[in-house]
């Protein structure tokens, strides 16, 4: 069989290099995006990948920018061939009290978090249906289950993946084409270094696990709903937080 096509949004960020090499692994042919103008970040990254064995065809684009995801995935569709793995996984924080939130913080996370989804899911969701295969995962985020003060962006955001990600998990089960999302809690990532050491110092102290996850632990979510035997699980969400918030 020919190997499958999968695209990583936000490849080389702190959980994408993991769920690249998870998908590599699992022996598919990765495509990683990342932000237009990060071009030497990109480059360095796909050397370092490549020195560990890992071929990562890596391309910009803003997620943000329906136009430009829809010309990024036409030309992985010509020059490689069809997508048939698609993980969301770009998002970015803009973290602050409602009291001091500004507009653009709200609009930039819901863009980038959010309209995502759309514009990256609908440019393949027909030819997904049409070829009867086709296996979507939405990364969202354990914030998005149980809200978080300071991000009240963030988890709007990433509380509308799992109503995106059921209503099409439901137009695209007949046809073979599955969407599910995946909620990490916190995960030893720059983004989550980013948090105040106290506030840090805070949330793990409730984290019944008793530590950060690690990016491989959300890999292996990604692997599992993506593999070729996971054609029933659909519409669903995988919690991966050490037990900090049981839905
Ligand atoms: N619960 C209750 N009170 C809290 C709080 C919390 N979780 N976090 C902060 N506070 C309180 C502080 O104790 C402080 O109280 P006092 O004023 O009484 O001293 C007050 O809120 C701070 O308010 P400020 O208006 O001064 O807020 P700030 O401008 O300093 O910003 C913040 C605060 C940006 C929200 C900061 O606390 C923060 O970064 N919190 C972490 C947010 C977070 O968890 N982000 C997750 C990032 S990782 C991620 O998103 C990945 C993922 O999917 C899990």
């Amino acid at each position: 069989m020919t190997q499958r096509i999968a695209i990583v949004t936000g490849a080389n960020g702190g959980l994408g290099e993991s769920m690249c090499k998870a998908l590599i692994q699992q022996d598919r042919k990765v495509v990683g995006t990342y932000i237009p103008g990060h071009e030497e970040a990109a480059n360095s990254w796909q050397e370092s990948m490549k020195q560990q064995g890992f071929d990562i065809t890596m391309k910009a684009v803003d997620v943000a920018d329906y136009s430009a995801c829809k010309a990024l995935l036409e030309e992985v569709e010509n020059e490689l061939g069809p997508v048939d793995i698609l993980v969301n996984n770009a998002g970015i924080t803009r973290d602050a009290p409602l009291k001091k939130m500004q507009p653009e913080q709200w609009q930039a996370v819901i863009q980038t978090n959010l309209n995502s989804m759309f514009n990256m899911c609908q440019p393949v969701f027909e030819a997904m249906c049409n070829r009867g295969w086709g296996r979507i995962v939405n990364i969202s985020s354990l914030n998005g289950e149980k809200g978080q003060f300071g991000q009240a962006n963030y988890s709007a955001a990433k509380a509308g993946i799992y109503g995106f990600s059921k209503a099409i998990a439901q137009e695209g089960a007949r046809k073979g084409v599955t969407v599910n999302s995946v909620s990490p809690g916190y995960i030893d990532t720059p983004m989550v270094r980013q948090v105040p050491e106290k506030v840090l110092d805070m949330i793990v102290e409730g984290i019944p696990v008793g530590r950060l996850g690690q990016p491989e632990e959300i890999a292996r979510a990604v692997a599992f709903l993506t593999d070729d035997n996971a054609g029933f699980i659909t519409g669903t969400n995988m919690s991966v937080n050490g037990g900090q918030y049981m839905a």
